[in-house]
């Protein structure tokens, strides 16, 4: 009995070279090679080659290569038959029903692919004759030169209805089997069959070895019903198991220098992988459909994290969102997804024609993790101006993570989404809070880390830390006579004590670990006095921040903090400045929860009204403090 050969491809795809020898073979990686001892002689020095990219192993010391089904036969002493069915389980595939008809279909795709390839060669050849003139004067208008074609096996095909049929026939082709092809199309309703593609520049669609399985084309006349035309499904192309570029792909990466791994970018049309690959970047594209699992699964075994690229209009990043659904669930350690969003609404094409190779090259470096392509996707959903929102958003960032298949990506994954939440909440807060803060005295300097006590929560991105950075330089001197009031007389405190929790610290983030310390404290004893408030805080710790909180009072003008005010005028005031604090954390929350939100009339509107009430509260505090 005989194999089909792309069963045996197939088996081949799945399985790496390293992963199937390194069981037998103890292998050390070195460049882009993998290196043991022979398994076939007795050597002392490793002269045993394993190449992934070129599916072989090579043996110098007894000068045996081959492929995995070899070595197996070899080292197990199999058939080849016993080889492949137990290469074919390590695959997970089941072997191919023994039926008779498999050796007469074996045959058959081969006559196919034969036909294939002898189409190819002719499209080819027609490009670079007189009737490709005006297809050679659009490639070069668009800045493919013919210095390039060859590398692409760029072609046309005219216009007449059976140019293509006619050669093939001549050649000895039966029109049945060409319609089998999809180069040709068997009218429905009877009659003679004609040629698929007519006054079209055609690229040809290979299978990972570069073998021609279909073809592509692309209409000259702007006016054709169709811009692009693929093959349709044949029993050489399925278009979801095939992804266009991937043989020359392939070439890049095997050609990069030992140790690196070079990205490999998914685009979206033809000649966007190619403008890619003339700029040096491995890329491939689906043939007019979004990503299916299968092509996802492949990427992987070329790739452990492909570049997903996609125009930044509306379009493409629908299609994004797409990707993202799709590919989630099939996420696994070390294998995942980049995304690249093209600037200005060009595709990489444009971008290699307008700006140049570096250009495009600098622009496909600049990705965005999945991770964070699914935490903005959900960000963006709504305006986060509502904890039913803001907790809507938190239950989709928990059931998204649920549907990853792995489980310890999953747990790592919701860790990740609920930090970056928590950074989104917490940031724009403070930023919000740093114009009102009075500049400098005293706080500028000497501040040793943690004395605000916990750090809050790292925020998700640079720019965040960065901000967190600043921020975390200089009390604000109107929280720190808030709580120095607190500090002399507690009680004042007990009014608000549910606000103070949710204030965050006096509307300063750097207290809040301090304000709820107290807020314990005052919960814990019902007669909670000055001094054994001091008292307590000074035993957790607080020492160093309430010396802080003393001087930076000194500086604030609080009338609360003059001694010739009431004790019960001073408290009604911390009240009103107090309830005003808790107000403003309010509304920064709104506020940075319209700004998050995709925008749109009613969130512009929300935004201005809440931005004319936060001014108003802030010229109200400010006075207050002056
Ligand atoms: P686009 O419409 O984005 O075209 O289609 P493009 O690649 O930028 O083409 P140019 O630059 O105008 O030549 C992207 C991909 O979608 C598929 C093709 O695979 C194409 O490369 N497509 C598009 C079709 O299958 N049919 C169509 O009619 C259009
Ligand atoms: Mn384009």
């Amino acid at each position: 009995m005989r194999v089909d050969e792309h069963f045996l491809d197939e088996i081949k795809s799945r399985l790496r070279p390293s992963d199937v020898i390194g069981k037998t073979v103890k292998l050390r990686k070195q460049g882009r090679e993998y290196v043991g001892l022979s398994p076939f002689t007795k050597e002392k020095t490793p002269s045993f080659y394993v190449n992934d990219d070129k599916g072989q192993f090579f043996d110098f010391s007894s000068g045996k290569t081959g492929d995995v089904i070899t070595f197996v036969q070899e080292t197990q002493r199999l058939s080849f038959m016993e080889a492949v069915e137990q290469l074919a389980a390590e695959a997970g595939l089941t072997m191919p029903a023994h039926d008779p008809q498999s050796q007469e279909q074996d045959k058959k795709r081969q006559g196919l692919s034969d036909w294939l390839e002898t189409a190819a060669q002719w499209f080819e050849a027609e490009l670079r004759r007189p009737v490709g003139r005006e297809a050679r004067a659009y490639l070069e208008g668009r800045g493919l030169p013919e210095a390039e074609w060859a590398r692409f096996r760029l072609g046309f095909a005219p216009g007449g209805r059976t140019a293509l049929k006619d050669y093939l026939v001549a050649k000895g082709a039966r029109p049945a089997e060409l319609v089998d092809t999809g180069m040709l199309i068997a009218p429905e309703e009877g009659g003679a069959p004609y040629d698929r593609f007519r006054d079209r520049i055609i690229f040809p669609i290979t299978d990972p070895r570069g073998r021609v399985i279909s073809f592509g084309g692309r209409a000259l006349d702007p006016k054709a019903r169709a811009k692009y035309l693929n093959g349709p499904e044949t029993v050489v192309f399925h278009k979801g198991h095939q992804l266009y570029g991937l043989a020359e792909a392939r070439k890049i990466i095997a050609a990069a220098p030992s140790g690196e791994t070079p990205p490999l970018a998914v685009v979206e049309g033809y000649m966007d992988a190619i403008a890619c690959q003339r700029a040096g970047i491995a890329a491939v594209a689906p043939m007019g459909t979004a990503l299916t699992e299968e092509q996802m699964e492949m990427l992987w075994r070329h790739h452990p994290e492909p570049t997903l690229c996609f125009d930044g209009d509306r379009a493409g990043r629908q299609a994004a969102s797409r990707a993202i659904d799709r590919a989630l669930p099939l996420l696994k350690p070390g294998k995942s997804f980049r995304f690249a969003i093209v600037e200005g609404g060009k595709d990489p094409d444009e971008v290699l024609r307008e700006q140049g190779a570096a250009a495009l090259r600098s622009q496909m470096a600049e990705t965005t993790p999945f991770v964070e392509a699914l935490f903005v996707r959900e960000r963006d959903q709504e305006p986060l101006d509502t904890p039913e929102r803001r907790a809507g958003l938190k239950g989709r960032l928990r059931q998204l993570a649920g549907t990853i298949a792995d489980k310890d990506l999953q747990q790592a994954y919701r860790e990740d989404l609920l930090t970056r939440l928590d950074g989104l909440f917490a940031r724009p807060e403070r930023e919000a809070r740093r114009p009102w803060v009075p500049s400098g005295e005293g706080f500028g300097g000497g501040r040793k880390r943690g004395q605000w006590g916990q750090p809050p929560p790292a925020p998700a991105s640079p720019e965040g830390k960065a901000s967190a950075r600043r921020l975390s330089q200089r009390m604000d001197l109107t929280a720190a006579a808030l709580v120095k009031f607190v500090l002399a007389d507690p009680a004042v405190l007990d009014d608000h004590l549910e606000d103070a929790l949710t204030a965050n610290g006096f509307g300063d983030p750097g207290l809040s670990e301090l304000a709820r310390e107290i807020i314990r404290l005052r919960l814990d004893h019902d007669h909670l006095d000055s001094g054994s408030l001091t008292r307590h805080l000074a035993s957790c710790g607080y020492s160093t921040l309430l010396t802080d909180i003393d001087r930076a009072a000194a500086t604030s003008s609080a009338p609360i903090l003059k001694s010739d005010v009431s004790l019960e005028a001073a408290r009604s005031q911390w009240s009103q400045a107090f309830a005003r604090l808790s107000r403003l954390a309010a509304l920064d929350e709104a506020i940075a929860a319209a700004k998050v939100s995709l925008g749109g009339r009613s969130a512009m509107e929300t935004l201005g009204r809440l931005k004319g009430e936060r001014d108003a509260l802030k010229r109200a505090i400010r006075d207050w403090d002056d």
